[in-house]
């Protein structure tokens, strides 16, 4: 490999959870060809004073600590080049947060096509507010829900990266057709053995249309498939998709 590696950085107070799944199979083989590399960043290891405190209690009141802006700006200023042994940014600086702009596979597109990302991971009720604007640091979530801590997120959102680069999965057409490229979930699936029994003793049997060798009929079949997918189980996606068809002036 020629090509400079997409660059991930992980600031963490558990740089131990890495790679951790990011080990395993696809994403971890491009891992082991350096068509990705992962450096961390020990947010720890920029506590200071005797206690080596990374987190106090929140000012204001109420429950859980505030990771301290201080520390966290240690880590930020190890990831710019400010300290000894520092690794250069690639791309932006991202905080995970249930608080941050949803992620789709529209802005992971856009971070896979950069030079790399660094994923600021907090934990306990968050990091302390000034640091995270001092370094207009961009906050995403994954979805509605509250995890423990953002490197299950930073995760996430690594392996939906790493799969887009270039001769990572095997063949173009399977990121092209699948669910969210064209607007749309992904059409069902099926494979052998072609009638099955489920365990009520309801024979399965694959559509007709799939071993029917007519491939544009497949592709139209799949087509529709996929929009009654789209329509019943995520009318919020059907809505733009159709709004995206109007603008493009084609009838859906
Ligand atoms: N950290 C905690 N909860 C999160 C979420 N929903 N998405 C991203 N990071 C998080």
């Amino acid at each position: 490999m020629t090509a400079r590696p997409w660059r991930a950085t992980v600031l963490t107070l558990f740089p131990e959870m890495f790679p951790g799944p990011l080990e395993t199979s696809l994403v971890g083989k491009a891992l082991s060809q350096r068509r990705w590399s992962l450096e961390l960043i020990d947010i720890r290891a920029h506590a200071k004073g005797r206690h080596r405190s990374v987190d106090d209690q929140p000012f204001g009141g109420g429950p859980g600590m505030v990771m301290r802006p201080d520390v966290v700006d240690g880590a930020l200023q190890e990831l710019a080049g400010g300290a000894a042994g520092a690794v250069d940014p690639a791309g932006p600086i991202l905080y995970l947060s249930p608080r941050g702009r949803r992620l789709d596979q529209a802005a992971v597109r856009a971070l896979a096509a950069g030079p790399g990302v660094a994923l600021l991971c907090g934990r306990y009720e968050g990091i302390d507010q000034r640091v995270l604007d001092a370094w207009a640091v961009e906050e995403v979530s994954l979805g509605d829900f509250v995890l423990a801590g953002g490197e299950i997120a930073a995760m996430a959102l690594l392996e939906a990266c790493v799969r887009l680069l270039p001769g990572v999965v095997g063949e173009a057409t399977s990121l092209a057709e699948e669910s969210f490229e064209a607007g749309l979930l992904e059409y069902p699936h099926y494979t052998r053995p072609r009638v099955w029994q489920d365990r009520g003793g309801e024979k399965r049997a694959v559509p007709d249309i799939l071993v029917s060798g007519h491939h544009d009929r497949i592709a139209d079949w799949r087509h529709q498939q996929a929009v009654a997918m789209t329509q019943k189980q995520r009318p919020d996606l059907w809505r733009q998709y159709i709004a995206a068809q109007r603008r493009q002036g084609v009838e859906a």
